[in-house]
């Protein structure tokens, strides 16, 4: 088992660190930015049923659902399609509208999710399109599903999802970007700009590794925190829900991931100086807005832990803590963002001495439903 850890004190850690080699494995002969070309062969294949969809529906569970809910402010940008995401579990007993011009897209690391399976299954017999995006080749969801793309993220051992989450971001921005193309809802020039810019996010990723003794500090100083709250807005709203997750299950500490601005809605009740605030605030998207919600929450002596891009030096005078990340448009900073929020809950978790890759109480695959 050490050796299959790499060197590294959890298999947890190992795959945070795979990232930006397996976002590259995930693009790798399907995205080529020199050329303009972005393409994978489950999507060529049904290219018409993607531009006819009246509405694309992604199905989903945990973190791949939040990977759904970042595709569906990818896409709904990019192809102008309208876009839901379920809950899997929700979906499948609730008698869905499901028309045969619905793209289904099931997102599932493990291929075996009983949830998804039964959705897709539902899906199907109302006749819409499914479309799995899966890491385990061969998965039960794979088969089931009339089409796909594979993660290819490697084989994913800690119960925490962490390689998957950022690969199947990946796989679901080449979608979108080729529906962009081929709809001309994306302008050639943002085309070829995601483009060049998703070829070199790997760089990016691995320049948000170095983030990992800032947060090890920052662990270092909340480790004993009895709860939590994750913050951002737009594209990172889902990343405040996996960073949440993330902390919940491996730490146990309760954490709330939120949009920033449903705070004055109830949340903000909770902010004393014992509550840590970890907000996502990178200088694209709703910057100032998030500035706003920042100084709420200052005035309120919550302790804040603010992820920044570099030179950001607004936040800083705000923020308790900073995390400096590279710089990345908009869209596609979750696949940025989101490296932080995973170290920190690893290290969280290792200080308070809990099983990080076998959490209490969870399996790697819920083949039960
Ligand atoms: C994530 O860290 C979880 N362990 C869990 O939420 C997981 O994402 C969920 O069970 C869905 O699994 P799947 O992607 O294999 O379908």
């Amino acid at each position: 088992e050490q050796i299959e850890k790499g060197g590294y004190d959890h298999f947890m850690l190992k795959e945070i660190y795979e990232q930006p080699s397996v976002i590259k494995d995930t693009y790798r002969g399907r995205l080529h930015a020199n050329e303009g070309i972005v393409q994978m062969a489950g999507v060529e294949d049904n290219i018409e049923k993607f531009l006819n969809a009246n509405r694309i529906l992604i199905v989903a569970c945990g973190t791949s659902w939040h990977a759904g809910l970042v595709a569906e402010y990818i896409f709904e940008e990019f192809t102008r399609i309208p876009v839901e995401v379920e809950y899997a579990s929700e979906f499948r007993y609730r008698n869905p509208i499901i028309n045969k011009n619905d793209v289904v897209i099931a997102i599932s690391q493990s291929g075996e999710t009983a949830d998804t399976m039964a959705a897709i299954k539902l899906a199907k017999e109302n006749g819409a399109f499914v479309f799995g995006v899966c890491n385990v080749v061969g998965s039960s969801i794979s088969r089931e599903s009339h089409a796909g793309a594979y993660t290819h993220a490697g084989p994913e051992i800690g119960v925490a999802s962490t390689k998957a989450f950022t690969t199947q971001i990946t796989v679901l921005t080449m979608i979108a970007l080729r529906l962009g193309k081929a709809k001309g809802t994306l302008s050639n020039t943002d085309f070829h700009t995601f483009l060049q810019e998703l070829e070199i996010i790997p760089e990016k990723v691995a320049e948000a590794l170095e983030t990992n003794e800032r947060a090890k500090e920052i662990a270092a100083a909340f480790k004993d925190a009895p709860n939590c709250l994750y913050l951002g807005r737009g594209y990172n709203f889902p990343v405040a829900l996996e960073g949440a997750l993330k902390l919940k299950e491996i730490s146990y500490i309760h954490a709330e991931g939120y949009p920033a601005a449903e705070m004055k809605h109830g949340p903000i009740a909770l902010i004393d100086e014992q509550m840590p605030v970890i907000i996502i605030a990178p200088k694209q998207g709703h910057y100032d807005k998030i500035v706003s919600n920042i100084q709420e929450i200052k005035s309120r002596s919550g302790k804040i832990i603010a992820v920044v891009t570099k030179g950001d030096t607004q936040v800083r005078e705000l923020a308790d803590y900073v995390i400096e990340i590279p710089e990345t448009s908009d869209a596609l900073s979750p696949l940025i963002t989101t490296i932080p929020l995973q170290l920190l809950s690893y290290h969280i978790a290792v200080m308070r001495g809990c099983n990080v890759d076998q959490p209490r109480n969870l399996a790697k695959s819920v083949t039960v439903e």
